[in-house]
């Protein structure tokens, strides 16, 4: 799967930002027709990201063009306008259910056929950001073309109506949610946008939030919230030591046939060899 510790928007119909982000080495770059894009924007911002999907080298950062959502009576014409261009992946906002997921999988599908290319080659990733997303989670989350769910922070709060705060314990329980069925069904996470994109700070503080959570990944608004967040979500020196550490030792203990063993005054048995074995490889994916 490809790393996405950020995943960067920008509006479809700004050609600037869209070469712009292609320059900026980010994990995934996510060109919006959805709420970034202004209604009477719809189709120059389908036309805009066809030709940047045809004409802009995109190097290793994965090419993500997010549709509108399912009932918005747009989403049929954006899909439509870029899988000819060959996307990285498709992004629906706003899933509530199974069946939103399999409408986009089967069109999807259709064009891989048509075209002659891999089934499944292009990805979805999906926004579960409502009350009724969260609800039906456990079923959205088993669907088999599905790589990531992003879990959208401002969406959420408005459909449930919290106020947002600035340590998020309004969106909790929901972060926790996308968490647990992303894991049972072996998908990325990813985590809230930090609106406040000039306080870099406040980004690092929720970005180191994030990864400890669980998430693999966090989304963003602006180029400079890139270097924080890949940062973040990139396992320290220091951890990936650890963790190799605990790989070894482990192997050894369960030679001399003892399931628990002390390392560097720590109680060490299976799920902290697990936990390490995920730093590992979040560090392999992140080209460390
Ligand atoms: N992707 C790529 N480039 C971006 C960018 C983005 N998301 N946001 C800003 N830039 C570029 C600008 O074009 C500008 O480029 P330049 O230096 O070549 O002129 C540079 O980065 C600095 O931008 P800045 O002036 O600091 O920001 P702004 O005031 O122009 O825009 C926002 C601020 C928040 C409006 C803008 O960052 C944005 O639109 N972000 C994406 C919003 C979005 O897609 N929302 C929907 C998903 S949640
Ligand atoms: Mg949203």
């Amino acid at each position: 799967m490809h790393s996405r510790r950020a995943l960067l928007y920008m509006p479809g119909d700004n050609w600037k930002m869209i070469t712009k982000a292609v320059t900026l080495g980010v994990d995934s770059i996510c060109m919006d027709m959805e709420d970034g894009t202004a209604v009477n924007k719809k189709a120059e911002a389908r036309t805009t990201i066809a030709k940047a999907l045809r004409e802009l080298d995109f190097g290793a950062s994965e090419k993500l063009a997010r549709i509108n959502s399912i009932g918005s009576g747009w989403e049929q014409d954006d899909i439509e306008a870029v899988l000819p261009y060959r996307p990285d992946g498709i992004v629906i906002p706003k899933v509530e259910s199974y069946d939103h997921v399999e409408w986009a999988g089967k069109i999807i599908e259709d064009t891989e056929l048509k075209h002659g290319w891999q089934v499944n080659s292009i990805r979805i990733l999906i926004g579960v950001e409502t009350a009724k997303g969260i609800l039906n989670l456990k079923e959205i989350a088993s669907h088999p073309r599905l790589d990531a769910i992003i879990f959208g922070g401002e969406d959420f709060a408005a459909s449930i109506g919290a106020t947002r705060t600035k340590d998020a314990i309004e969106l909790m329980y929901a972060r926790q949610a996308v968490l647990v069925a992303c894991a049972a069904n072996d998908l990325q996470a990813i985590d809230i946008v930090t609106i406040d994109y000039k306080d870099l700070e406040s980004l690092r503080v929720e970005a180191e939030q994030g990864a400890g959570l669980g998430f693999s990944g966090k989304q963003a608004i602006h180029p400079n919230q890139v270097p924080v967040v890949q940062e973040a979500f990139t396992p320290s020196d220091e951890a990936v030591a650890y963790a190799k550490k605990i790989v070894e030792t482990f192997e050894a203990s369960q030679k001399e046939g003892r399931g628990a063993y002390s390392l560097d005054g720590k109680m060490i048995d299976m799920p902290l060899l697990k936990n390490a074995q995920k730093v590992l490889s979040r560090a392999k994916a992140a080209g460390k």
